[in-house]
């Protein structure tokens, strides 16, 4: 999983989406904290873009962090952290991004106040929500008995137990820290192929009802795999008032 995690054409058009919407966002030489890097795909991205000052990225899980500093080659500090607790001293970033972790954390609210305490004034945290993915495409695609049977089989209740998906919680946990919150919502266009590929490379492989997961996927992505999808993704700006 670590070396492989966001390989695949939704995972980069996930990831180019985002890194578009922030793009702006940053001035010349930020500093930026990527929290839950994985294996350092979104550090990267930022890398790419040219104009920031410095990368640092955490994770909880050393496999992954030891991947991201394999992509990264020096070009980001990279330390194994948990979100609620991080390693920096207050006010060191411009940009915080938060993909697809909070809703891991092992409790939002510290996590939120503790991203407010190392945002710089004027700063901003970007932070995903649960449940923007290809799942609620697939999941229109089926009857509600079909989904049930497909979600038992395909996905890992283990890691998506205690996410949970709506905003109100990541509102009150951005205000409640002081946070200038807004929601915002993404899309980005794929073909079910792509998402056939996501299934592929994330979930099937390892899902403990591979074979019941994979005969519903093909029943229902075989008839349409050129047609295309558009995938929503909620994300919250919470900026740290200037001071
Ligand atoms: C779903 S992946 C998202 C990876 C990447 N940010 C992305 O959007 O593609 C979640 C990542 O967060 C890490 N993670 C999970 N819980 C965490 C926590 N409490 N603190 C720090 N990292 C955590 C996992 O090890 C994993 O690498």
């Amino acid at each position: 999983m670590a070396p492989s995690y966001g390989q695949g054409v939704y995972y980069a058009r996930r990831r180019s989406t985002l890194i578009g919407r922030i793009a702006p966002e940053l001035r010349p030489g930020a500093s930026v904290l990527d929290l839950g890097c994985g294996n350092g795909t979104y550090l990267a991205a930022f890398g790419i873009l040219g104009n920031v000052g410095s990368l640092h990225g955490i994770d909880l899980s050393l496999e992954m962090v030891r991947e991201a500093k394999r992509r990264m080659a020096g070009r980001a500090h990279l330390v194994q952290a948990e979100v609620c607790a991080l390693p920096y001293r207050a006010q060191s970033f411009d940009l915080v991004l938060a993909s697809h972790v909070l809703p891991f954390a092992y409790e939002l609210g510290l996590a939120v106040s503790d991203i407010a305490r190392v945002l710089k004034p004027g700063a901003l945290l970007v932070a995903t929500l649960g449940g923007g993915s290809a799942r609620g495409a697939l999941r229109s695609l089926m009857a509600p008995e079909q989904w049930a049977e497909f979600e038992k089989s395909a996905f890992d209740h283990s890691l998506t137990r205690r996410i949970d998906r709506g905003p109100e919680r990541y509102l009150a946990a951005g205000r409640a820290a002081g946070l200038q919150v807004e929601m915002q919502t993404l899309t980005f266009r794929l073909t079910w192929r792509d998402v056939a590929e996501w299934l592929r490379i994330r979930w099937v492989g390892i899902a403990s009802g591979r074979e019941i997961a994979q005969r519903i996927a093909d029943e229902v992505l075989a008839p349409r795999l050129d047609q295309e999808v558009e995938v929503r993704q909620t994300i919250m700006l919470a900026r740290k008032p200037a001071g």
